[in-house]
């Protein structure tokens, strides 16, 4: 009984050694493909010369015009801030939430502050330089304008000042600026009502203000 039951262990063990040598070894010889379907196909490689067009490129650039998915920008409202009768849009026309503010700021930090400074006084480092003074976002001009002239300021660039579309290429993050801007007006409008209501009081935040004067005079 045991003897029998060695030999199977032992004729099992000689069958999986010899099936896993059973493994497709490369071999130097063309293959025969007996069904060809579709395995040997006429086709340019990339930068191959196509004589079939007069540049002889085979690499073909897109019909011009041509907008890659997901680059739609089919909603005025959304990509220029304008209602279809060309007037400005009056409210941000997309959802606002804490990270979108957040965001404003980062990308109104990075590419304002030069000129309209950290808090909006259009006191930014340039207008020191000689740079033409922007106005203050906190004038009334500023403050009564529909949010889509401060979207146009950015995307077509306002008198004086350039574009930042190319800059600030992404439709949020230009509303997401605007919403900045609206937040740092509702900051530096704040009565000592409103600051108490928040639960604020004005000395902690002159603190934090003179921190900041310090880091801008650095
Ligand atoms: C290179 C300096 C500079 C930078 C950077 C800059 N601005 Fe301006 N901005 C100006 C000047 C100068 C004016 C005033 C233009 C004029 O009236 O001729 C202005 C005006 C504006 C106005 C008012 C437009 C109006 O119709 O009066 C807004 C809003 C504005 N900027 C937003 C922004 C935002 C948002 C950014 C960042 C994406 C930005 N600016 C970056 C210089 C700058």
């Amino acid at each position: 009984m045991k003897t029998s039951l060695n030999f199977k262990l032992l004729g099992l063990l000689a069958l999986f050694v010899l099936l896993s040598a059973c493994r497709g070894a490369p071999s130097e010889r063309t293959q025969i493909q007996p069904i060809q379907n579709m395995y040997w196909q006429q086709k340019f490689k990339a930068f191959e010369p196509n004589d079939f067009f007069e540049d002889r490129r085979a690499m073909r650039a897109p019909v011009e015009g041509t907008i890659p998915r997901g680059f739609l920008e089919n909603d005025a409202q959304i990509f220029m801030g304008v209602n279809m009768d060309g007037s400005y849009v009056e409210t941000i026309p997309i959802e606002l939430d804490l990270e979108l503010l957040q965001r404003g700021q980062r990308v109104y930090d990075i590419y304002c502050t030069p000129c309209h400074g950290l808090s909006g006084y259009g006191d930014g480092i340039v207008i020191g330089r000689g740079y033409v003074p922007p106005p203050s976002f906190h004038e009334e001009r500023v403050l009564s304008m529909p949010d889509g002239e401060i979207h146009s300021a950015i995307y077509n660039g306002a008198g004086s000042m350039p574009s930042y579309r190319h800059a600030v290429g992404v439709a949020e993050d230009r509303w997401a600026v605007v919403a900045y801007i609206r937040a740092l007006q509702v900051s530096q409008g704040a009565t000592d009502q409103d600051l108490e209501e928040l639960g604020l009081d004005r000395a902690s935040l002159q603190t934090s203000d003179d921190m900041y004067q310090d880091m801008a005079s650095n």
